[in-house]
């Protein structure tokens, strides 16, 4: 969508629809709202009298105003209270009139930047505004052959912003916006795309062209790597699977000699649960489960758009988890990278195997902080539902730092325990430990798993398993059309760009 910030006389404004943002409650009209109600003789104030619009959030109504002023339709939309305004509250409103101009297939639309009076900053707001647009519009349509039910694209959006000196500081928000939104497109993309497209090698193959187009290192360590380096984690996960595994590495470098982060995601482009076999029903919706690792592509991408201050490693274990008279077994032993030891219990538990390597990879960095984000866990969907992800750490600073920054990108976490005592569930009578512990605590008992492999680097570990893709019990939210909801790019951007 092309996205233009302009000011000027509201009535002068030729457009298809103008979108018009009022706070909920408020009956005596002020600022823009006031101005636009004065011109069109008090339209609005009579339809918040009739009870007919009471500015709940994302709730609409469409007026035709009359050539009173020259766009041809209004759509008023809530934004909630005031007192409860937020970055959240433009996204869904913005979401929710992106849809209802695609729904009536205008090809463009303008709209009023919602709040420019409230306390929140231009930038932020615009940026929010245009996330909430273009993420609603959002579709995937690459395997469709017959255009019937796909909706047209919307070409345009206008924003108009009330004070000149606003201009400015909107088109870097827009321009903020444009990063963020091509980051969660390509990871909702490749979330999306079924295990048959977006194999291992297909992720390593958009990982290299992401760091090609922006000049970031990236290696990919290959089966015989693997094989050199005692990856046994990645090796046995991938064994069931003719697809070869990858470990894809990238590294951006955006200052001098300092510490880097590193990032690690779990991409496991198909997960049947190998011989540990999953039952069949829902069985399609584990081509999600590379959500973390895309998730850190993604992230990549948008740290070196904005030439972030800071050294970032990424590492993404990727393969298939099958069952094959190749498959690894329940029973077997596995030893990682780095040397400790893991018995099998269950093969469906394999997004632990496979990042035990690549965390103890990291280490290997020497890393100011470690931070991984997997689908890892069903025990997690059962704790947090759909609507956070889990966090599990060994470092409380870092906790809060993520749990910041879920609050300010939306996209919130929520913080399980990892005491001690969990450990004693992966305890094994043939190994290091055991890679299941029962069915108490699941998600934390396989971060207890992780923990193992992260030295005494600071660590914090994502569980995105309820919140990767809209499932049974999500929540419709406008700017988050079903499937894969690319999770995590705004949380870590968020994470990173205020690290300190
Ligand atoms: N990829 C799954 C976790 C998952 C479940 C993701 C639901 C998204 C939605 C993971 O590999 C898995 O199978 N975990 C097992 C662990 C168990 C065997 C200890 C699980 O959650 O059942
Ligand atoms: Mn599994
Ligand atoms: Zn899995």
């Amino acid at each position: 969508m092309e996205i233009n910030v302009e000011s000027g006389r509201i009535e002068e404004k030729v457009t298809e629809l103008l979108a018009l943002g009022l706070f909920e409650g408020e009956t005596e009209l002020t600022g823009i709202v006031r101005y636009v109600d004065d011109l069109l003789g008090g339209t609005i104030i009579d339809v918040i009298k009739a009870g007919d619009f009471t500015g709940k959030l994302n709730q609409t109504l469409l007026l035709y105003p009359h050539n009173k002023i020259k766009s041809k339709r209004l759509l008023l939309v809530g934004l909630g209270r005031r007192e409860e305004y937020s970055l959240e509250a433009v996204r869904s409103a913005s979401g929710k009139v992106a849809l209802q101009v695609r729904d009536r297939s205008l090809p463009s639309y303008m709209t009023l930047l919602y709040g420019e009076d409230s306390s929140l900053p231009v930038e932020s707001l615009t940026q929010a505004l245009v996330e909430g647009g273009e993420l609603a519009l959002y579709t995937f349509t690459r395997f469709k052959t017959e255009t019937e039910g796909v909706p047209k694209d919307v070409k345009e959006l206008t924003i108009l912003v009330q004070k000149d000196g606003n201009i400015a500081p909107a088109r870097d928000g827009v321009a903020r916006a444009r990063v963020v939104c091509d980051a969660i497109k390509l990871a909702r993309d490749l979330s999306n795309a079924p295990s048959n497209d977006v194999t291992p090698q297909a992720l390593a193959d958009v990982a290299k062209m992401v760091a090609e187009r922006l000049s970031l290192k990236c290696e990919v360590l290959e089966r015989h790597d693997m094989e050199k380096l005692g990856m046994g984690g990645l090796l046995a996960v991938s064994s069931g699977s003719q697809k070869p595994p990858k470990m894809i590495i990238m590294e951006y470098k955006g200052t001098k000699d300092s510490p880097p982060i590193v990032l690690v995601g779990k991409a496991i482009t198909f997960d049947s649960g190998g011989i540990s076999i999953k039952p069949s029903e829902k069985m399609e919706d584990m081509k999600y489960d590379k959500s973390g690792g895309v998730a850190i592509i993604a992230t990549m991408q948008t740290v070196a758009e904005l030439r972030l201050p800071l050294n970032i490693i990424a590492i993404i274990p990727a393969t298939e988890n099958m069952p094959s008279g190749s498959a690894y077994k329940p029973g077997d032993v596995l030893r990682h990278y780095g040397g400790k030891t893991s018995e099998v219990i269950s093969t469906d538990a394999e997004g632990r195997l496979i990042l035990a390597d690549a965390l103890a990879y990291a280490t290997n960095y020497k890393p100011g902080a470690i931070i991984d984000i997997a689908t890892l866990t069903g025990a997690c969907v059962v704790a947090l539902g759909t609507h956070a992800s889990g966090i599990m750490t060994n470092n409380q600073d870092l906790a809060k730092k993520v749990i910041e920054a879920g609050e300010a990108s939306g996209e919130r976490v929520w913080q399980l325990p990892l005491w001690k005592d969990y450990s004693e569930q992966i305890r094994s009578e043939v190994a290091d430990m055991k890679n299941t512990g029962g069915r108490a605590g699941g998600a934390i008992v396989a971060a207890a798993f992780l923990s193992k492999f992260v030295g005494n680097y600071p660590w914090i570990h994502i569980d995105i398993a309820g919140t990767a893709y809209t499932q049974e019990g999500s929540i419709e939210r406008s700017y988050v059309p079903k499937g894969a909801t690319g999770v995590g790019v705004r949380l870590l951007l968020q994470l990173l760009r205020k690290w300190t």
